[in-house]
């Protein structure tokens, strides 16, 4: 079979006839290791290159929480290697009790972190094939199957989401991306950065303003780390520098990943992702979201719907651990906001260039 990618350190490179068919890749983002999981510890990231085996169910859970992996598809495909480790170790041979104890790591998986639909959608699939059949060592093997199933489809979208955005980047564009978007966030090849990073491979020449992205810091942290991988020149710039580069004409498109879109395009991602559009939108500039079907949720109709995760007060209090806030300072602490459709000048998904209006696009 032809169209094998190959795995050069953490980055996937498509092959030169582009048939999607086949992958032999292990990213080093996440790993299924039949007994573990191994994540590259983002919470760590870019001072240490930490990688840590994830041994039952409980872990990949507090890995979610924690933020050791994040990112969209990352964490669906982590929710169902959690689960895939809970079937594991579900010693069971009755049905019903194997449901019982299924229904508890599937449920444990679905509370770790409210906004990225791809946990959901991992685990309502999980779920639905857990209902299929009665046969307790053959509904094991299918379900450990599936995780692996749904690791290697987020690699392939990734990958064309790449191809296809990359034909949006003209030679010698200038790209603003906020928060992280990258191999990490996807398991894969990267939505934001996989577009900048297949339109570098094939020589376009580009660059990359990374926005720093407080309070996590994702922007600073892991997007320039990934981009500096790649060999994709990058400067990064704080959050409060977009407008200003964008009004002095050094910004040629925006282009941001997505924890959730709506039926009618309304996108949640990383806060902050909302004013840098309504900026673009002001100076003419293209916004443009990347993401995988799985993130689309088409149970709901607009963005309103979608819950926002609120995180601790410490993140925005303290940077790397260090106080800035004087002792008692209120915060509140949003992870993502939503940027109403009428910003976004379109969608890259796998299946193409999605352009308003965005339910006709997404075939629902
Ligand atoms: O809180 P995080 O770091 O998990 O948030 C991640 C983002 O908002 C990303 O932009 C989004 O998940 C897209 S990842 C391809």
């Amino acid at each position: 079979m032809g169209g094998c990618c190959i795995y050069s350190g953490n980055y996937l490179i498509p092959p030169h006839d582009e048939k999607l068919t086949e992958y032999k890749v292990t990213m080093k983002a996440i790993e299924w290791l039949n007994d573990r999981v191994r994540i590259i510890d983002q919470a760590l990231l870019p001072l240490e290159e930490k990688y840590i085996e994830l041994k039952d169910y409980l872990s990949v859970a507090r890995a979610i929480k924690d933020m050791n992996v994040r990112g969209a598809p990352a964490i669906g495909v982590a929710a169902a290697f959690g689960i895939a480790l809970g079937v594991k170790d579900n010693k069971t041979s009755d049905y019903s009790k194997f449901l019982v104890e299924f229904n508890k790591v599937a449920d444990t998986m679905a509370a770790t972190r409210p906004t990225a639909v791809n946990l959901f959608k991992t685990v309502d699939r999980m779920k639905k094939l857990a209902a299929t059949i009665e046969d307790v060592p053959q509904l094991k093997k299918l379900l450990v199957d599936e995780a692996i199933k749904i690791h290697m489809e987020e690699i392939e979208s990734t990958l064309k989401i790449s191809r296809f955005g990359s034909e949006l980047i003209k030679d010698g564009f200038a790209i603003l991306t906020h928060c992280n978007a990258g191999p990490l966030a996807t398991a894969g090849y990267g939505t934001a950065l996989g577009i900048m990073i297949y339109a570098h491979e094939h020589g376009k020449k580009i660059s990359v303003f990374a926005d720093e992205t407080r309070p996590r810091c994702q922007g600073a942290k892991l997007t320039v780390w990934e981009l500096q991988q790649a060999n994709v020149p990058v400067k990064l710039i704080t959050d409060n520098m977009a407008g200003y580069l964008m009004h002095s004409g050094k910004v040629n498109c925006v282009i941001v990943g997505a924890d959730r879109i709506a039926r009618n395009g309304d996108t949640a991602n990383k806060i902050g992702t909302y004013s840098v559009a309504v900026l673009a939108k002001e100076n003419n500039i293209p916004f443009y979201v990347a993401a995988p079907t799985s993130t689309i949720d088409t149970s709901i109709a607009t963005g309103d719907e979608i819950i926002i995760e609120e995180r601790n007060a410490e993140e925005v209090t303290h940077i790397n651990g260090v106080r800035i806030a004087s002792e008692g300072t209120e915060v509140i602490n949003p992870a993502f906001d939503v940027t109403p459709h009428r910003y976004i000048t379109a969608i890259i998904t796998e299946k193409g260039i999605i352009r308003k209006p965005y339910k006709e696009g997404f075939g629902i």
